[in-house]
C-alpha cells in the first residue's frame, strides 16, 4: 500500500436514493480503506436528511465487521427534499464543518449525485461517488451496485412463476422495477427467456406482443412471459395485460408485480467484491485530491467519471442484447 497525501484527516460516508445489495460491502470497504490509511470516518445515517440534521456515527473497523453480507444499508436512506434547497445545504455544510468531516463518499444513484455536485458548486469539501442503485442505468459504469443481487431475485422469482404459468398454460406479465430504465428487465427476460420483453428506452412494440401472443403462444408455447419494466411508456403491466387480455379474450393472462422484493436480500458474491473494488477506489481518489467524479467500473476496470456527465447522460440499453433478444424470440 503506498502511503497518500494526508490533507484529510476524516471521512464520512453515506447512502442515498433507494438502498441497493453491497452497499453495506461498500460502507465497509470504505471504512478500511479509510482506516489503512490512517483516517478517521463517520458513517451518516439516513442520507442527506442525516446530513443535516447532524445524524453521525464514528465508524471504526469493528463496526463493519459482518455487515458484508446484509441487505439493505445500515446507515439507512432517504430520499431528502430539504437537501434540494440553499438553506439544508447550508445546514449540511454546518454539520460537516462542526464534525470536521473533510471529504465526502456518497453510495448512491444520480439523484445523489446531483445534490453532491449542487453542493459542491458552494461548498468546499469534496464529494465522490460509487455508482449503487438495482436499475444499472448510470451513465460511465457497466455496474452499479446492487444491480446482480437484483438480478438473480428477478430470476428466481420468474423461474417460480414459469412452473405455475406451464401447470396453467397462462400467459403472466411480470413487472420488474426500473422507473426509468429497462436495464434490470432486459437481462432478467433473456435470462429467464421471456418471450417479449417492454422497456422505457425502447417504443413499446405492440405487433411484437401481438405477434406472440396470436401466433407463437398458440402454435408453440405452453406458456408466456412477458418482462415489463415499471416504466414502459404503454403503462405498466396491469395495463398492457389489461389490454392484452381484452385483445385477446381467449388467453388466460395474470400480473406479477415483483415490487421492492427486488431491491432486498443477501448480496451475490459479484456485488459484494465490486462494491470493494469501488471502495477501495473512492477512499484512494480523494486522497489523491479528486472531487465531483463517480468511481465506475468499464470493461472490468476502475473509471473515474465527472459527477456531471454522470448526471447529465444516460446509460444507453444494449443493442447488441436487444438483437439477441430478436433471434432467440424468433417464431
Ligand atoms: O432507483 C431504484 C428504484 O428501485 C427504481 O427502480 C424504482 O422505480 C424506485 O427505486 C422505487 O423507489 P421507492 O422505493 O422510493 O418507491
Amino acid at each position: 500500500m503506498t502511503e497518500k497525501r494526508k490533507a484529510i484527516r476524516k471521512i464520512g460516508v453515506f447512502t442515498s436514493g433507494g438502498d441497493a445489495p453491497g452497499m453495506n460491502a461498500a460502507i465497509r470497504a470504505v471504512t478500511r480503506t479509510a482506516i489503512a490509511h490512517k483516517l478517521e470516518v463517520v458513517g451518516i445515517r439516513r442520507g442527506y436528511q442525516g446530513m443535516i440534521e447532524g445524524d453521525f456515527v464514528r465508524l471504526h473497523s469493528s463496526d463493519v465487521s459482518g455487515i458484508m453480507q446484509m441487505g439493505g444499508t445500515f446507515l439507512q436512506t432517504a430520499r431528502s427534499a430539504e437537501f434540494r434547497t440553499d438553506e439544508g445545504m447550508a445546514k449540511a455544510y454546518q454539520q460537516l464543518k462542526e464534525h470536521e468531516i473533510d471529504a465526502v463518499v456518497v453510495i448512491g444513484g444520480d439523484g445523489s449525485f446531483r445534490g453532491a455536485l449542487d453542493f459542491s458548486q458552494q461548498y468546499d469539501i469534496p464529494f465522490v461517488g460509487m455508482p449503487g442503485t438495482i436499475d444499472n442505468d448510470m451513465y460511465g459504469t457497466d455496474y452499479t451496485i446492487g444491480f446482480d443481487t437484483a438480478l438473480n431475485t428477478v430470476v428466481e422469482a420468474v423461474d417460480k412463476i414459469k412452473d405455475t404459468a406451464n401447470s396453467h398454460g397462462r400467459i403472466f406479465f411480470v413487472e420488474v422495477m426500473g422507473r426509468d430504465a429497462g436495464q434490470l428487465a432486459l437481462k432478467a427476460g433473456i435470462a429467464c427467456g421471456a418471450e417479449v420483453i417492454l422497456i422505457p428506452e425502447v417504443q413499446s412494440d405492440e405487433d411484437e406482443l401481438n405477434r406472440f401472443l396470436t401466433k407463437g403462444y398458440k402454435d408453440k408455447k405452453r406458456s408466456g412471459i412477458i418482462m415489463v419494466a415499471e416504466g414502459d411508456k404503454a403503462g405498466g403491466a396491469f395495463k398492457i395485460a389489461e389490454k392484452a387480455q381484452k385483445d385477446h379474450p381467449e388467453l388466460d393472462v395474470r400480473v406479477s408485480i415483483l415490487g421492492h422484493m427486488q431491491r432486498g436480500g443477501s448480496p451475490s458474491a459479484v456485488d459484494r467484491v465490486k462494491a470493494t473494488q469501488l471502495g477501495v477506489a473512492a477512499v484512494e481518489a480523494l486522497l489523491d485530491d479528486q472531487k465531483s467524479i463517480m468511481i465506475g467500473i468499464k470493461d472490468d476496470s476502475i473509471v473515474h467519471v465527472p459527477m456531471v456527465k454522470v448526471v447529465k447522460m444516460n446509460r444507453d440499453i444494449d443493442n447488441e442484447l436487444l438483437n439477441i433478444l430478436r433471434i432467440i424470440n424468433t417464431i
